[in-house]
């Protein structure tokens, strides 16, 4: 065993610790009520990072939520690696389905359950702590940046903002995040790619108050129903979404493309198994993994309005509403296509109801080389800690500032995820194993080993 693996063999247990009073902060930054939270987790971060061996760490006020920031600069002359992580936490409802409650974690079967634990908390702290064992020592071989944030969950929009302030001191030669998903545990992979988003919420709004159902219903628009008429109008029979212009800057992949990603394993039977799901839907012409990943997506993700307590109301409700998100792909901008639904929308709302768009957050998408310098060290490493070469995959969630690290700082990333799309990120009981915990930090330390020296051998 090499000094930096018999490091982390010895201090596993730590490690682990560590990760799990971490957990114990709900920084849900979606949520105002856990703003104290977010504001500590961000300190603790923050001590971690000293504690590792990073120096000027410090924490940076935004207009949300605060950024950590921390370096080790051992060799101006030697390349930078910009480490990218949000140590912020979607919201954990619906809590009655958590068979522990979120923030108190549970190790289960090589399992760690808790809110954060895949995303993203136990998946930048492998960096801190792959840092600490390469500091430790002596071997860390470039230099290193790290950018943690609280509010990638909505958004990352004043981290933008900080980025675009920071250039001179986010100076690097490329970004590593571990915040996406493999294959399987005996199937890496490495995503090259995630999809953009436009979140949005609407509002039906019929008559002037609730009215009883009998004395009026039959003859004044009923806002949940026209919404849910409105919302089923949006995909037509292939399973495309049915907004004029929608498809129009997307960039059909060749075949060549398509047959090279289907030569990733998928077992589609498995999978529906997996989900609870007896049949598979979506847009005509593409196979599931496709669906996921390449093509755009238009998805009601709440719905609410009415009576929905205990029992039976006869309700004629005043008002309904929706959140809606579109996951896009490169070359489709999320603010022009907000645009295209707002104008849509409105344009379909009939004469009964008064209909607004409010639109939240987005994010553009983003494509990562494959064969960089910094991808064939990541491709190195993996292989070595795997015993198998990862395959390039794409992803089909979203993380905003991949494309913002390109356009402003014009950083290439590699997405070194080593979660599984099985541990239920923003779902109740998300998970994260042991087992990737560990062997991101063992496979971290190797990535920079092999990408200060190919970025040697390549100057
Ligand atoms: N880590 C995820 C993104 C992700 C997960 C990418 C799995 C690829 C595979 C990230 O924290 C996330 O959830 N992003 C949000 C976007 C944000 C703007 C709310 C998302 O994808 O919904
Ligand atoms: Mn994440
Ligand atoms: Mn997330």
């Amino acid at each position: 065993m090499n000094t930096v693996d018999a490091f982390i063999d010895q201090n596993k247990d730590r490690f682990l610790n560590e990760l799990l009073d971490l957990l114990r902060i709900p920084s849900v930054s979606a949520d105002p009520n856990y703003k104290a939270d977010v504001a500590r987790c961000a300190e603790e971060v923050k001590k971690r990072l000293v504690e590792a061996g990073a120096d000027k760490v410090e924490i940076c006020p935004t207009a949300g939520h605060p950024i950590v920031y921390g370096e080790k600069i051992i060799d101006p002359t030697k390349p930078t690696v910009l480490v990218y992580g949000h140590y912020d936490v979607q919201p954990a409802d619906p809590l009655d389905l958590w068979h522990s409650p979120p923030f108190e974690p549970v190790v289960k079967d090589g399992m760690i359950y808790a809110r954060g634990s895949a995303d993203d908390k136990g998946q930048f702290y492998m960096h801190v702590k792959a840092f600490e064992a390469m500091m430790k020592t002596n071997s860390l071989p470039c230099n290193v940046k790290f950018m943690i944030e609280g509010e990638e969950e909505v958004g990352s929009s004043n981290l933008g903002i900080f980025v675009s302030a920071n250039k001179a001191r986010l100076k690097a030669d490329v970004v590593l995040i571990s915040d996406t998903s493999m294959i399987a545990n005996d199937t890496p992979s490495i995503n090259t790619g995630l999809r953009g988003l436009s979140y949005l919420e609407v509002e039906v709004v019929g008559p002037n108050r609730d009215l009883h159902s009998g004395v009026y219903g039959g003859a004044v628009a009923n806002p949940i129903n026209t919404l849910c008429a409105m919302i089923s109008s949006l995909h037509d029979a292939d399973g495309r979404v049915n907004i004029p212009g929608f498809y129009d800057a997307v960039v059909e992949l060749s075949a060549t493309e398509r047959k090279a990603l289907a030569e990733a394993p998928f077992n589609e039977k498995e999978w529906m198994d997996e989900l609870g799901v007896a049949a598979v839907k979506g847009e005509k012409g593409y196979t599931t993994d496709e669906r996921c990943t390449i093509r755009p997506t238009l998805d009601v993700n709440g719905i609410w309005g009415g009576y929905i307590g205990e029992g039976a109301k006869t309700v004629l409700p005043s008002k309904a509403f929706a959140k809606i998100s579109m996951r896009l792909v490169p070359n489709q901008k999320s603010d022009p296509i907000t645009k295209l639904f707002q104008d849509h929308f409105n344009k379909i709302a009939p004469p009964s109801v008064k209909v607004t768009v409010r639109p939240h957050h987005g994010g553009e998408a983003a494509v990562t080389p494959i064969d960089s310098v910094a991808y064939l060290a990541a491709s190195k490493a993996m292989e070595e800690t795997f015993g198998k070469r990862p395959i390039p995959t794409r992803g089909g969630g979203s993380i905003p500032i991949v494309a913002l690290f390109e356009s402003e700082l014009g950083l290439k990333t590699v997405l070194f995820g080593f979660g599984l799309d099985s541990d239920n990120i923003h779902s109740p009981n998300e998970k994260y194993g042991i087992f990737n915990y560990m062997k991101g930090i063992n496979t971290i330390p190797r990535f920079f080993k092999h990408y200060a020296t190919m970025s040697a051998e390549n100057a």
